[in-house]
């Protein structure tokens, strides 16, 4: 697929430092653990593109993947952790909403959430940012492999019903690193933003 070209473009210590506010880009973001750079993996069918770890936090630097000149993916790390200075926690914050209200090749944002927590205040603030800003959401309820398809049918339910409180363009799927459950579905939203 497309995705699977994905290189290793750059790391960015901070947001402000990311250069080439050109073209088109996806951000993935979500709390520590929630899988994102293992979904990123799984799009681009590389084992390590992006750093998995069992560690929460281990993605420290904003990484990025180029698909093609001006269309990129973003690994940005992942915020809640809990051993994280309070200090600290608060410039993420403060970047991540620059970056979402300033960025102008930002064409979309997939927030990665476990199924079996979805939608935490860090997470609803994001997504608050984004529709403000008028970027699309993808809401990624991930590690859907963890719960039986019942279970998972009804968490996809409620987190759709709760999705509608943000009032903007967020859409709601599972997601699963495992066994590729919803690969399909995220790709095509993918292609979407990237006008393919
Ligand atoms: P940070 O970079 O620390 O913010 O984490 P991250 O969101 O990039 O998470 P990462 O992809 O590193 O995955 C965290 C842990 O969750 C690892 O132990 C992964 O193996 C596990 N994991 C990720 N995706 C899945 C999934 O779909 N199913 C299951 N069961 N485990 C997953
Ligand atoms: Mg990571």
């Amino acid at each position: 697929t497309y995705y699977t070209q994905a290189k290793f473009s750059t790391s960015a210590p901070d947001i402000r430092h990311l250069e080439g506010d050109e073209g088109i880009e996806v951000a993935f973001a979500g709390r520590s653990n929630a899988g994102k750079s293992s979904a990123l993996n799984t799009l681009a069918r590389q084992k390590n593109l992006a750093r998995t770890s069992k560690t929460p936090g281990r993605t420290q630097l904003i990484n990025v993947f180029e698909l093609e000149e001006g269309r990129r993916l973003i690994d940005l790390p992942g915020y809640g952790f809990a051993q994280v200075p309070i200090a600290m926690k608060k410039k993420w914050q403060q970047a991540l909403g620059e970056y979402l209200q300033k960025r102008k090749s930002l064409k979309g944002l997939v927030v990665l959430m476990d199924i079996r927590h979805p939608f935490k205040d860090l997470d609803q603030d994001l997504i608050y940012w984004a529709v403000e800003a008028n970027i699309p959401v993808l809401a990624l309820l991930t590690k859907s492999d963890k719960l039986k398809a019942g279970k998972r049918k009804a968490q996809l339910m409620m987190a759709q019903e709760a999705a509608l409180a943000f009032m903007g363009d967020v859409t709601v799927q599972t997601f699963s690193s495992h066994n590729r459950q919803g690969l399909p579905e995220l790709e095509q939203m993918l292609d979407g933003w990237f006008h393919r």
